[in-house]
């Protein structure tokens, strides 16, 4: 294997100083769960397209939405930030909380990388679904690999007004308009209001025909760069609110790839993000005992594992040199030795010694298996790995 490189998918890529994908990573790349019959990732798609094509009916009876499900999640930079108006320097493109194979190829972030290709090559109603890849914490419900599967449909004035009484008279743009908290410089405040209803019923639709109308759920505001107005739902799980998905009525900008621009814009993401406890998602032993019942079990009950979790803490000094060191290098170090055995590290205590400066970290990470119980000494000899490598490789001297 060529140190100098990256093998992913059949490619190679060239490392450099940006390169921060790891083996177990990769692992994981390719895998395509989303599309393999009867995973409970599949399923959900399948639901959520049976959905759409039932719902949204086009003029000659066939699905008003296209679904696209089998992008590659290499990537580059300027189609995961770039294509959606994230300017350079924008935090979402930190290294801490990407895999970059190298300084202009990385694997996805989000779905709506691919938005804008989509867009150009002419498709004005489009459902998208892949495996999406985050450095992030660790418990029952983050996981560096995810699914989302998002939306997008673009409106003619006649699409969307057509329903209204005397809506010949309205307009999607304004010449000399303002943005506002409502809307963007060049829409009309009657065309994003109506676009903000229908984007919002959809998605409430959705929401209540995967998971029951019983479900409760709220719009909160938000921002994303690439979208305006914003909007996050979030339903109610086990007493607490839950952000499910982001969505919001897309920069015109974005959609100005057709000479004159005649349609606005409606973008939609589904982030199963937070939904599933996504360490199920590559339990591989899922066999075809699978049925609709076992993916609302996998929605909503976490963790998933029966087994009881064993922890143990790690505390350590950080290098001098902060620059050094970032949280999520801890979190990725134990999950490239942990594996599928962490259920969860959280951050106990951070202190600052007064006279010497040195800053300490105590980590706790608890160990859970998916099929059977954890003996005390295969934990310690996985912790133990842990600490080593902690030493050796992010440079932080133990507390043990
Ligand atoms: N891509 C965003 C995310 O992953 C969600 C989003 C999609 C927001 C489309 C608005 C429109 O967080």
């Amino acid at each position: 294997i060529g140190q100098d490189s990256v093998q992913v998918l059949d490619h190679s890529y060239p490392r450099d100083d940006f390169t921060n994908v790891t083996p177990k990573i990769l692992e994981k790349v390719g895998r395509n769960l989303h599309n393999q019959s009867h995973h409970p990732l599949w399923l959900i798609k399948e639901r959520i397209k049976a959905h759409f094509y039932s719902s949204y009916v086009g003029r000659w009876g066939t699905p008003l939405f296209s679904v696209h499900d089998n992008l590659s999640p290499v990537v580059t930079t300027e189609q995961n930030f770039d294509s959606l108006l994230i300017p350079p320097g924008h935090p979402s493109r930190k290294r801490g909380d990407n895999y970059y194979l190298n300084r202009t190829t990385m694997l996805r972030a989000h779905t709506s990388a691919h938005q804008r290709e989509l867009v150009r090559s002419g498709l004005d109603a489009f459902l998208l679904a892949g495996d999406v890849y985050r450095r992030d914490e660790i418990d029952a419900s983050h996981y560096p690999v995810f699914h989302q599967m998002e939306g997008v449909r673009l409106f003619s004035n006649h699409e969307l007004f057509s329903r209204v009484q005397n809506g010949g008279e309205l307009s999607l743009f304004e010449r000399r308009g303002r943005r506002t908290p409502e809307k963007q410089e060049t829409h009309t405040l009657e065309a994003v209001k109506l676009v903000e209803f229908d984007l919002k019923r959809t998605l409430t639709q959705l929401v209540s025909h995967l998971f029951g109308a019983d479900l409760e759920i709220r719009w909160v505001d938000c921002y994303f760069p690439f979208t305006h107005p914003s909007f996050e739902m979030e339903v109610r799980f086990q007493g607490d609110w839950m952000e499910v998905l982001g969505c919001g009525v897309m920069e015109q900008e974005l959609t100005n790839v057709f000479p004159v621009s005649f349609k606005t814009f409606r973008s939609a993401a589904l982030g199963l993000y937070g939904l599933c406890p996504l360490r199920l998602t590559f339990s591989e032993d899922l066999g075809d005992i699978l049925t609709e019942q076992i993916v609302n079990y996998c929605l909503f009950v976490q963790p998933l594992s029966k087994y009881p979790p064993l922890h143990n803490d790690i505390s350590f000094w950080l290098p001098d040199s902060r620059e050094g060191f970032t949280e999520n290098d801890f979190y990725e170090l134990v999950r490239s030795i942990g594996g599928d055995l962490v259920e969860k590290v959280s951050l106990l205590d951070d202190f600052t010694h007064p006279k010497s400066g040195r800053r300490s970290q105590c980590y706790r990470i608890i160990y859970r298996h998916m099929e059977r119980t954890l003996t005390q000494q295969e934990v310690r000899l996985v912790h133990q790995q842990i600490e080593h490598a902690a030493e050796s490789e992010l440079g932080v001297q133990g507390r043990y």
